[in-house]
């Protein structure tokens, strides 16, 4: 330890108090109206102008702004290098083209929320064995009298399959260039429970127009939720409200595919595509 004094600590700024405030606010408020009388801004450019100065003057974007550009710009979000680069082939890498499969299932759900929140404007979460068929009627009233109904229904059916195929399609990519080791096991991980989530969500929606195909196939899934020793016929009473079809079955399967499985879904690729964003993309081994 030695006896000399620290130095002294730089002075800290004043804190702000309503005058300063006040000021700040009159003399930004002048700059920009200097400005716009100098460069003779049209409306729009005011308008705008004016918007950045209410927003810099009310929540400091100005500083979220920097601080944003400086976090995308120390954080690595290129490519791979390709092969053509690293070995200095003469012929383009082809397979840069399956590097957008995960964008292409995100893609693909953000249709799927689209259309799925217009066609659950017209359908009828109801259903009752041999007597209440308002499910089944619902789907038909939006394949015959609704406008453009069948285009719609046909955009989320067609959107279901493309997200089902990008996402088994993106996993094998991850796993033939070998991105899924170190230090990306956590999203390999994170990828696995979305790839089950996506395809629970697509079962649960082709169980809720409950015609012959839906109520088949909600039977299989009993079937084999029930099959599980010890905890078979709790779970399946759990998921699909009973282990036979009853009226119990189409409104669950309604929350699961609404009000469940999408936020759920939402946030885990958000956060598996905030992990890419961090650590960049892997060069394929
Ligand atoms: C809803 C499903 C999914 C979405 C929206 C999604 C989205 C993405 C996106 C946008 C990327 C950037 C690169 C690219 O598009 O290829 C990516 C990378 C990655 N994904 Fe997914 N993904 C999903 C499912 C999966 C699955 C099922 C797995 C594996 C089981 C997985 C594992 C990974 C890994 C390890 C990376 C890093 C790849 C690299 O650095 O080259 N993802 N994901």
């Amino acid at each position: 330890m030695s006896d000399t004094p620290a130095p002294a600590a730089p002075p800290m700024p004043a804190p702000a108090t309503e005058a300063t405030n006040e000021r700040a606010h009159k003399a930004g408020k002048r700059a920009y109206e200097k400005l716009a009388k100098e460069k003779r801004l049209g409306m729009f450019a005011r308008l705008y102008l004016m918007t950045l100065a209410y927003l810099d003057d009310s929540i400091r974007i100005k500083n979220h702004i920097e601080a944003a550009k400086a976090a995308s710009l120390s954080i690595n979000r290129q490519l791979p290098r390709s092969h053509t680069e690293r070995y200095k082939l003469r012929t383009i890498w082809y397979w840069y083209p399956l590097y957008c499969l995960g964008g292409l299932a995100f893609i693909s759900f953000l249709i799927l929320t689209i259309s799925g929140v217009v066609l659950a404007l017209y359908y009828v979460p109801h259903y009752e064995p041999q007597e209440v068929f308002a499910a089944r009627e619902s789907v038909q009233f939006i394949m015959e009298k609704v406008t453009l109904g069948y285009v719609l229904r046909g955009v989320h059916h067609w959107g279901a399959h493309l997200m089902v195929a990008c996402v088994f399609l993106h996993m094998m990519r991850v796993y033939f260039v070998g991105a899924y080791k170190k230090p990306r096991e956590l999203n390999w991980v994170l990828g696995v429970l979305l790839l089950g989530i996506t395809f629970f969500f697509a079962y649960s929606g082709y169980l809720l127009p409950a015609d012959q195909l839906a109520i088949a196939a909600a039977t299989i899934g009993q079937n084999m939720f029930g099959s599980i020793p010890g905890i078979g016929d709790t779970l399946a009473k759990l998921m699909f409200s009973g282990t036979d079809i009853n009226a119990g079955l189409i409104p669950r399967m309604y929350v699961l595919h609404v009000w469940i499985l999408p936020f759920i879904l939402f946030g885990l690729m958000v956060l598996h595509m905030f992990i890419v964003w961090l650590q960049g993309m892997a060069e394929p081994h």
